[in-house]
Formats: C-alpha cells, structure tokens, sequence
C-alpha cells in the first residue's frame, strides 16, 4: 500500500481531509503534527484504522522528517502544517515565517532527497513513478482586489498580513525546487474554508460559539469585507483531484464563486440561531485588513473537472448545526482540556 505524508493532519483542513482519504482511498497515512495550540487529537478521536499513523513532530525539524520519509517510505505529500491566523501573525510574526516557510523548505529537502533516483547528483531531474509534493496554499498571497475581479492563477503576489507574505514565501520556495531540482510539485490556492473542526477563533466558529453565549460579537471595521467561503470538504475533494492529476509545477486556485460580506455571515448565523442582532458589536479594524477576496476556478474546473458540492446555504446550516450540537469540542478547547489529549493517548507507558 502507498504511504501519503499528511502533514497538520490535526489541524482543521487536515482532520477533514484525512477522514474523507480513509473513507474513500486505499493509502497509508502518516499525520506529521507538532499539536500547536491549533492541533487537536479529539478531532481524530474516532479514527480506528491501522492504515492511519499518528506522528507528533515538527516540520521545522530535520531529524524528524528525514525519519518519517525513511521509515515509512512516503510517495506523496499534502503540506497542511502551517500558522494560519492571520490576527495572530500581526501580535507575532516569527513563528509564522519559521514553521510556514522554513518548515516547508524541511520538507521539500526530504522529499527531494527521498524521491530522486541520483540524490547526490546535483543535475538530475529524475524522480520514482508518481512522487508528488502538493503544498496547500491560500488565495491571500494574492493581497486584495477592489470591487471587481477575481484572482487568477497569475495574478502578482502581493501579500498584505505577516501571515499571507509567509505563505506567499513558502509558495516561491515550492516552485524554486520544482523549477531547479525538477521536484514534482502542485501548489493550491483557496479561499477561506468553513465546516466543522474549525479552531474557535475564525469568523464562523467563533461567532457561532460567541452567539450561542450570549456574548458580543466583534466584527472588525464596517463590516462589510468581503471572502470567497468554501466548504471545507470541497477544498479536501480539490486537493486531492490536483494530487491525482494536477499538471506537475502548476498552480490551482480553488473557490466556489461564494463572495460573502462578513457582517452578511454573522446576521446569517444569528438568523440560524434564532437571534436578533443585538450582539453584533462594530470594533476596530485589523491592522492591514484586506478588502475582498475572490477566486476564478476556471482552471481546476476546465482542466481538472473539479466542481464543488455545497451550496452555502446547505453548507452553513450545517456547520452551524455541527457546532451547536458538538459542545463538548469546542468547550475543551475554550477550558485548554484538548491540549491534554496527547498525553491521555500516547504518553502513558
Ligand atoms: P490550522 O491552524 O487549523 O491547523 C494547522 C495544523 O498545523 C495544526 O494541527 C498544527 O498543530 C500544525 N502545525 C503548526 N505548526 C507546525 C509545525 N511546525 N510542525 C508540524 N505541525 C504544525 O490550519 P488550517 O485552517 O487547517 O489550514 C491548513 C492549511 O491550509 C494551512 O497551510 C493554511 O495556510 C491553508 N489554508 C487555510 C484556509 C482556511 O480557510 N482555513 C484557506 C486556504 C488555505
Ligand atoms: P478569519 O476567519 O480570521 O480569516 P482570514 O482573515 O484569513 O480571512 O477572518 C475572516 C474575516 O472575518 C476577515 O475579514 C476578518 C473578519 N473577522 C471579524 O470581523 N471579526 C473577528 O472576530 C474575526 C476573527 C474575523
């Protein structure tokens, strides 16, 4: 059986994509994860299945990763790990641009050491059958874009937040390996994701869980940013579409043509909850806060045939519906709880 190298597999993305790949494909997976405060075993809880291997480790560490290549023979990367907040990278910039950019070129040094069938030929371009290396990247590389157009796949980077510049790095890294050592790579770009297993303090998860209490819930500037939300089981079914059969060293944007204003969200899930929206409270904005966010699929569509599933309506209701009736995920986090999962599961002799 071949063995896939998840890496970030307890974070959100990664969790949701592990679970759709053991229900739907025959691999191996190995979940490469550090669990930073963003990792959560109890997500995984379920998993009973002994093609599924848990790692605790970190990408920024060479040792680690070389052993994971080694001893599992892996023939596939999906590069999940990654700071993902973009409030957070603006209090803290550092660990963003060590674990999102130096982490990922950890990676493509064991992938490329693993994978190429003259490793100490510094001209060669060949690699095993099938080897490939998709690194899961964001549309906000791309900056922001006023009120008309779309971001396509050439669209200039011109990240804004400490965030969106170390992904758009680890994206240039990727292509460098691919364009000089010849590295089997795909690079993704999506829109912001929504669904459940999404850490509670991203806009939907946070409001929904905020509006519930009873509390305020703070929307940064006017209100009125907009994003491209797509189900979060989409993105996982794309991601895997380009592993199968993305065109080696290409790039591919993916979105649903869901452009959303944020305030528009909240109000929906107060409508969903059954409230009125007197907890919406206006607060300062984020420093360097894109205005819009849109993608053209047009490529992953044509040329791969990807298409998603939800429609947002559907897709909202039920993440609304998944939170409120899964309590107990969410109040773990909120008392610190989940972060002593690990150790209940694996540290005990
Ligand atoms: P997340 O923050 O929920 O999960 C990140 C995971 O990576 C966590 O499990 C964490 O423990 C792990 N991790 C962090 N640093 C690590 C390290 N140094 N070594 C090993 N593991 C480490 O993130 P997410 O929302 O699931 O996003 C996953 C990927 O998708 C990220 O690369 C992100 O940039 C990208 N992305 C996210 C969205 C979105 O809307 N969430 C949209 C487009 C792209
Ligand atoms: P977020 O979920 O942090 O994703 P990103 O910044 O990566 O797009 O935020 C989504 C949008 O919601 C973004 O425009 C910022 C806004 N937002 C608020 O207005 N209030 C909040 O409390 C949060 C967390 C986000």
């Amino acid at each position: 059986m071949k063995t896939l190298l998840v890496t970030g597999g307890a974070g959100f993305i990664g969790s949701n994509f592990i679970k759709m790949l053991l229900e739907n494909e025959q691999w191996r997976i190995v979940n490469l994860d550090a669990l930073t405060y963003a990792g959560n075993l109890e997500t995984l809880q379920d998993i009973d299945d002994p093609r599924y291997v848990f790692v605790k480790g970190d990408i920024r560490d060479r040792e680690t990763v070389e052993s994971v290549f080694a001893t599992y023979d892996v023939t596939r990367v999906i590069h999940f790990a990654a700071e993902s907040h973009v409030d957070r990278s603006i209090v803290e910039p550092d660990v963003f641009l060590t674990t999102n950019v130096l982490g990922t070129q950890v990676l493509l040094d064991a992938a490329k050491r693993h994978w190429n069938l003259r490793p100490d030929d510094k001209h060669s371009r060949d690699y095993s059958e099938g080897v490939k290396f998709v690194h899961v990247s964001t549309d906000e590389v791309y900056g922001t874009l006023g009120p008309d157009g779309l971001f396509t796949e050439t669209t200039p980077l011109a990240p804004n937040s400490p965030y969106s510049a170390s992904k758009a790095s680890s994206d240039l890294i990727v292509r460098a390996y691919h364009e000089t050592y010849g590295l089997p790579v795909n690079i993704t770009r999506c829109s912001n994701n929504y669904g459940p297993y999404q850490f509670p303090e991203k806009l939907i998860p946070l409001m929904i869980q905020r509006a519930e209490r009873g509390e305020t819930l703070p929307v940064y500037g006017d209100g009125q940013q907009i994003r491209d939300w797509l189900h979060v089981k989409d993105h996982c079914v794309a991601i895997w579409t380009v592993a199968e059969r993305g065109r080696d060293g290409d790039v591919y944007n993916i979105g649903g043509n869901n452009e959303q204003a944020n305030v528009t969200i909240v109000r929906l899930i107060l409508e969903l909850l059954g409230k009125d929206d007197s907890q919406i409270t206006f607060v300062t904005d984020r420093p360097g806060h894109d205005r819009r966010y849109a993608i053209d699929n047009t490529k992953i569509t044509t040329e791969l045939g990807w298409r998603p599933a939800y429609t947002f309506d559907q897709g909202l209701r039920e993440t609304v519906d998944w939170y409120v009736t899964h309590p107990d995920w969410i109040d773990h986090i909120v008392s610190g709880d989940y972060a002593h999962y690990y150790d209940k599961m694996y540290a005990k002799g």
